[in-house]
């Protein structure tokens, strides 16, 4: 280590770390708003040593170790096949740092174990925290798990996560943190339709506007845990990692293991300011979508698996004349799929549905100005395929016997040289034959919760594999955009984002649902990466009806599309749908670029959230009713994040549905016609009063700044 690097500190965003490097360890002392001169001296930061104790005060190491007195869950844990190795003790060897990053180089030189810690704070505020642990003996480490731990400070008081099932991803749920462990562990050999997103603790209260939040997130779509951690004499930390299984990562000598890119961040301004350093840092990668997030019409809940060509050629004219820019035919175009028991894993085109191949519907469907997008599952197969028949050993699992099947299918094991090539091979034939295909919509329809290959676990293997498939096809076809969908939201994470457009949020298209898994989804991820569909009146998934507006309000917040057989939809269906694109496509630049916002002021009834200009020029906002309100007079609706000084013209973006209101007399400034002027100050105090909703139906405001 460069002489009296005894500690460092990094600042960017408005976000630091002040890092100590003493006496050999990595310790942060300080995650949060950027530290004014002069810096503090951390060697005067220890704190004391209680009664019954080590001897010397101790404090959570960037990786925690039991050697310094860690009493927690180890940051590295493993053992040597003769039991040695079981409890390191990393020393920092060298240290680079610049003004924005920090790289450390830690090593255990009896142990012959080395750990290399990159720490860099991006533009946003975002931490990325990188770990690789090298096995530097002639004998194997087998590695249980690596993980890197962040301190909370005493006034994190409470934990909010998200959870959830298929059709209701993404719910938030929070509790006081408490002496001892709160681990959300996903064990699915995917993401999960219960994996958390974001993951944050905050001090007391804290809310979407309010309060100090730490945010975390694993960039990873295999089996992985997020945690906050208390400790009997109060030290706290969240982390996460990756989830291995027994013998999964086994290091043979100079071999390497890469953690999962763990992400992090802090801000003063509640939930709401650490998502906006999230959605800022994901808007400035280079391969953030640039285009205008085209309206996408899904065949799925409109046709299933009934795929017909004149059929889907008039559901193509339909959706051109209401103003669709994207059809998407759904599963069941390749060979043998005429339900969800065959075919997967033949990926060419069924001769006996599509006897002139895709080509004709592709035709139609560019004539008619708009782009194809195609669904797959490449990591899938049924039983009933060719490709299993021919290679009943290229199924994942554990060694001499099936795994469960989920949907009728198994997931083919990847990690298998030969299988891989086999379905990349198929699915670069069908792009190469099929340039008309402009998206792909790549499914994961299933858990394996025992992935295997060659006889040993596979989830971390298997994992890479699927990234490896993604990036590789991208580079072969770098114009065709994909879609990460898992039965809807399995597959919802930053891992798959990096070489993905967009994800799908949730099976369920009901308006009420998808109003909370949206507000989950985005909490990490900003709304033109978040599919949104308007689904048909009455709910596949939910058996619900709900009327159009409320439908159409919905998806504006989101990669906005249908899901819908609209040839079966009513004339007044068509233009009021016709109406909903065209206001998105109006003000998707504003929806796609400004800052996510939310009221803190409504209960569990109803929700406030709009998007606002990066300038606050101009905002949208959504007023949506979920249940029947606890009060007769309904709250003014109260709009965050507009400039206090700044004068706004609101007016209703699309026209309130009156079958949605349910009282006597509308508010004054919609009887006076409709048109309210406030101040940005205004709008957050007092708010706009709006018509009392009825459940499952919202409003559209439009905030304008008068010049
Ligand atoms: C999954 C997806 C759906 C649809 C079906 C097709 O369930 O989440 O959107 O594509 O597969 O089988």
């Amino acid at each position: 280590m460069p002489a009296g690097m005894e500690q460092a500190y990094l600042e960017n965003g408005g976000t630091a770390l002040l890092v100590d490097l003493r006496d050999g360890d990595a310790v942060i002392v300080h995650w949060g708003d950027a530290l004014p001169a002069p810096l503090p001296d951390a060697a005067l930061l220890l704190p004391a040593v209680p009664r019954s104790n080590f001897d010397v005060p101790i404090r959570p190491s960037l990786v925690p170790q039991a050697s310094r007195g860690w009493r927690g869950a180890p940051g590295l844990s493993g053992a040597r096949d003769d039991g040695s190795g079981y409890s390191p003790l990393l020393t920092v060897r060298s240290a680079d740092a610049t003004a924005t990053r920090l790289d450390l180089e830690l090593e255990d030189a009896v142990a012959r174990l080395r750990v290399r810690i990159g720490l860099e704070l991006d533009a946003h505020g975002i931490l990325h925290a990188s770990a690789e642990l090298e096995n530097a003996s002639d004998a194997a480490y087998r590695l249980v798990g690596l993980e890197l731990a962040l301190p909370l400070p005493a006034r994190a008081a409470e934990v909010l996560d998200h959870a959830g099932r298929w059709g209701r991803e993404k719910q938030q749920q929070r509790h006081g943190i408490a002496h001892g462990e709160w681990v959300r562990a996903g064990r699915h050999g995917r993401t999960g339709h219960d994996a958390t997103g974001l993951f944050a603790a905050g001090t007391a209260g804290f809310g979407f506007g309010r309060g100090e939040v730490w945010g975390i997130h694993l960039a990873w779509s295999g089996d992985h845990r997020h945690r906050v951690e208390r400790l009997g004499d109060g030290q706290t930390v969240i982390a996460a990692g990756e989830l291995l299984h027994p013998g999964e990562v086994v290091l043979g000598a100079g071999e390497r293991y890469t953690a999962p890119e763990l992400l992090a961040a802090h801000s003063t301004e509640g939930l709401d300011g650490v998502s906006a350093r999230f959605h800022r840092m994901l808007r400035a990668r280079p391969t953030h979508p640039r285009t205008p997030r085209p309206v996408v019409l899904n065949t799925w809940e409109a046709v299933y698996f009934r795929h017909d060509l004149d059929e889907l050629s008039r559901l193509a004219e339909t959706a051109a004349a209401v103003g669709v820019e994207r059809f998407v035919l759904d599963d069941g175009w390749f060979r043998g799929r005429r339900d969800d028991h065959a075919g997967l894993g033949d990926w060419v085109v069924d001769a006996d549905v599509w006897p002139q191949g895709l080509g004709p519907l592709i035709e139609r469907v560019e004539a008619l100005g708009m782009r194809f997008g195609l669904w797959v599952e490449p990591e899938m197969v049924n039983e009933d395929s060719d490709l299993v028949r021919a290679h009943p050993d290229w199924i994942a699992g554990p060694a001499g016997r099936r795994s469960l099947e989920w949907r009728h299918q198994q997931v083919l094991d990847l990690v298998n040289p030969d299988a891989f090539a086999h379905v990349l091979g198929q699915l670069d034939a069908l792009l190469s034959e099929n340039q008309g295909i402009a998206f792909l919509k790549w499914d994961q329809n299933r858990d394996q919760t025992e992935l295997g290959s060659g006889g040993r676990a596979s989830t971390h293997a298997q994992t890479l594999a699927a990234y490896r498939m993604l990036d590789e096809l991208r580079r072969r076809h770098p114009d065709v955009e994909i879609e990460s969908c898992s039965s809807g939201g399995a597959r919802v994470d930053l891992g798959v984002l990096a070489r993905t457009d967009r994800v799908w949020a949730s099976d369920t298209n009901d308006a009420l649902e998808r109003q909370l898994i949206q507000r989950g989804t985005q909490a990490l991820i900003p709304p033109e990466l978040v599919g949104a569909h308007i689904g048909p009146a009455h709910s596949h998934t939910t058996g619900r009806t709900q009327d159009l507006s409320f439908r159409a309000i919905t998806a504006l917040v989101g990669h906005f599309g249908i899901e819908w057989d609209i040839l079966r939809a009513s004339d007044a269906e068509r233009a009021e749908l016709a109406q909903a694109i065209a206001y998105y496509r109006d003000r998707r630049e504003l929806l796609h670029s400004g800052r996510l916002v939310h009221a803190d002021d409504r209960g569990p009834s109803s929700t406030v959230y709009g998007v606002v200009a990066d300038d606050r020029s101009e905002a949208v906002f959504v007023v949506a009713q979920l249940t029947l309100a606890p009060d007769e007079q309904t709250p003014p609706a109260t709009l965050p994040g507009l400039d206090p000084a700044r004068r706004y013209r609101v007016r209703f973006g699309l026209p309130l549905d009156e079958r949605g209101v349910g009282e006597r007399g509308a508010p004054a400034w919609i009887a006076a016609g409709g048109e309210l002027e406030l101040t940005g100050a205004a709008l957050a105090v007092i708010g706009v009063p709006v018509p009392a909703l009825l459940p499952e139906h919202a409003l559209l405001l439009d905030v304008r700044e008068v010049r």
